[in-house]
């Protein structure tokens, strides 16, 4: 039922992004990856596939409006359809809120909170057309608040609250809205390097997988907010 149905995930250049591509490219759909680097999104893509009627690697940079609209007139142009927009991309700076500085609280806010809404704001038409999904990588910061994380947890409390109330805009128009909020995943999140010590923790490819049973669901009911966590935290 996924097949050729065309998702556009940012932040696709690797880490969760790029492990929710390869399942959905799995699952038969066409996918169109983003990153702020066009030659990083050329080189994730190709990793991906090789035949460009199911990939397409686009630079955009979710602090920026423009490069968002375009990116899903890019989309639109590529594949003729809109039905999955996955809002992935993020950050995060760590440190006592004493000590944040403006430009990593500026960069934590405009990347993981205003590039959500800016994504779903230059997506939304296409989703009403195709009674489409919309679906926000929020995260465990969404809720628990920790020390060193104030900018964190403001960017992830403010995209789960904004995904939620988007989601009661748009159900009337059959546009589904989800936030997953994941525990620890294997990436290159905050400059960490993946290796063998990461097995314990949810593999981007799972985030994949749920998100196809996501799609897969009866449309009469939504899961609207789920939390995913490892099974055995180390
Ligand atoms: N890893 C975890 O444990 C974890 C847990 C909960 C939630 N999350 C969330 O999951 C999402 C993905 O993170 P990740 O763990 O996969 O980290 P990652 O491996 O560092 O990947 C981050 C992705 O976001 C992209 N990106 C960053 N800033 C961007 C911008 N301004 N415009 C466009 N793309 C941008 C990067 O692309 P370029 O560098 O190529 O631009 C990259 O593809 C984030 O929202 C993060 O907060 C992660």
């Amino acid at each position: 039922m996924l097949n050729n149905k065309v998702a556009y995930i940012t932040g696709g250049t690797k880490g969760i992004g790029l492990g929710i591509a390869s399942v959905l490219l799995n699952a038969g759909m066409r996918v169109a990856i983003s990153g702020r680097n066009l030659d990083d999104a050329k080189a994730a893509a190709a990793q991906l596939s090789s035949d460009p009627s199911k990939v397409l690697a686009i630079q955009s940079n979710v602090r920026n409006f423009e490069d968002e609209d375009k990116a899903l007139q890019e989309v639109k142009n590529h594949f003729g359809q809109v039905d999955l927009v996955v809002a992935n991309a993020g950050l995060g700076h760590f440190a006592p809120v004493d000590e944040l500085s403006v430009e990593a609280w500026q960069d934590m806010i405009d990347t993981n909170l205003t590039g959500v809404f800016y994504t779903l704001k230059a997506s939304v038409e296409a989703l009403k057309k195709s009674e489409g999904y919309f679906i926000s990588i929020a995260s465990l910061a969404g809720t628990n608040f920790f020390a060193n994380g104030s900018g964190y947890n403001a960017s992830k409390f403010g995209v789960v609250g904004f995904t939620q109330a988007a989601m009661l805009d748009l159900r009337k128009y059959n546009v589904k809205v989800s936030t997953i909020m994941p525990g620890s995943v294997k990436s290159h999140f905050n400059n960490h390097d993946p290796g063998d010590n990461d097995e314990w923790k949810i593999q981007p490819e799972d985030i994949g997988e749920l998100i196809v049973d996501m799609m897969k669901m009866n449309p009469r009911t939504l899961p609207s907010k789920i939390e995913i966590r490892p099974t055995l935290p180390k």
